[in-house]
């Protein structure tokens, strides 16, 4: 099994790092633009295999596709990250005309392949890589909510001080400041959140999820990668076990939710053979809301890429 990261930045070289440990793939590919960037971070990680006794073969190589043959996932992390007081969506002129690039390349070598989009701003990057790629939308999907959730389970963890593992959460809607958290469908080993976290505590517990990755920028200067990394791994070990799990992930909308044409965080059958279902969720009046409020950011994002003719 074969999984090729393209973008060997933090986000990219974080995500072949916890791949190659976790041993789900025999071979991971690294692959940038910048000379021997991809080339050197692969024979660190490979190097690393020794040590902590795994033998996935990661190697590393500057924009030659070509070797990229076959890969059974892709995972495309391309483009600039966030600065500070810039949006995601600031990045969409600079990252579209990216990860079209990328995408084409990838898809010319591995037509079947299963496409994880992480470049942001992640809905319409997810976007473009379904136009450049022409494959059927269950094959072409954004690693949002895996992180998102990811963060929510994080702060939940350590406001009630217990294991990360006994928490189940649902974040919908576009990667950015419009996401949807769904308390009324996070639970703590089947426990409602609402009957352990007061609702003022929940609410502020939401509203650093939502920033979270703000947060990180600030701090950082840059954008985060440990958790967007591992986050994409795991999506990757998913397909390739054929898990069949379910998380928040950005898919191809036609109808569901009332939403059409766009890509957006619903929760979504992970599998073998990529998106295998989408569940619709019964949201009340409120939730419905915030829902189409966080569509139609997304919407104007896509606008914004729909203006460049890039297609
Ligand atoms: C974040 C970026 C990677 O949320 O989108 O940290």
């Amino acid at each position: 099994m074969k999984v090729t990261v393209v973008g060997a930045g933090n986000v990219g070289s974080t995500c072949a790092n916890v791949l190659a440990n976790n041993g789900v793939a025999d071979e991971v590919l690294l692959i940038d633009i910048k000379e021997g960037l991809a080339e050197g971070k692969a024979l660190d990680v490979w190097e690393s295999a020794p040590v902590l006794g795994y033998d996935t073969r990661t190697v590393g190589y500057t924009s030659d596709y070509s070797k990229t043959a076959d890969s059974e996932v892709v995972i495309i992390t391309s483009g600039v990250p966030r600065s500070p007081g810039m949006s995601r969506d600031d990045l969409v002129s600079i990252n579209a005309n990216i990860v079209k690039e990328v995408t084409g390349q990838l898809v010319q070598y591995s037509p079947k392949a299963k496409v994880i989009v992480v470049s942001n701003p992640l809905d319409v990057m997810t976007y473009t890589a379904f136009l450049t790629a022409k494959v059927p939308a269950k094959q072409v999907f954004g690693m949002a909510g895996v992180l998102d959730t990811a963060r929510f389970k994080s702060f939940i963890a350590l406001e009630l001080n217990i294991s990360v593992n006994e928490i189940s959460a649902v974040i919908m809607g576009g990667h950015g400041d419009t996401m949807v958290a769904l308390p009324r469908y996070t639970t703590i080993s089947g426990i409602p959140i609402t009957e352990l976290i007061d609702e003022d505590r929940l609410n502020a517990l939401v509203a650093r999820t939502v920033k979270g990755g703000g947060e990180i920028v600030n701090l950082l200067g840059t954008s985060a990668w440990y958790a967007p990394g591992a986050a994409a791994a795991l999506m990757a070990e998913t397909i390739l076990k054929n898990q069949r799990r379910i998380f928040p992930i950005s898919c191809w909308l036609q109808g569901e939710y009332g939403l059409k044409d766009l890509y957006f965080g619903v929760p979504a059958i992970l599998g073998g053979d990529g998106i295998e279902k989408i569940l619709e969720l019964k949201l009340n009046e409120k939730e419905m809301e915030l829902v189409n409020h966080s569509a139609k950011s997304v919407r104007e994002v896509q606008k914004v890429l729909v203006d460049m003719k890039l297609f």
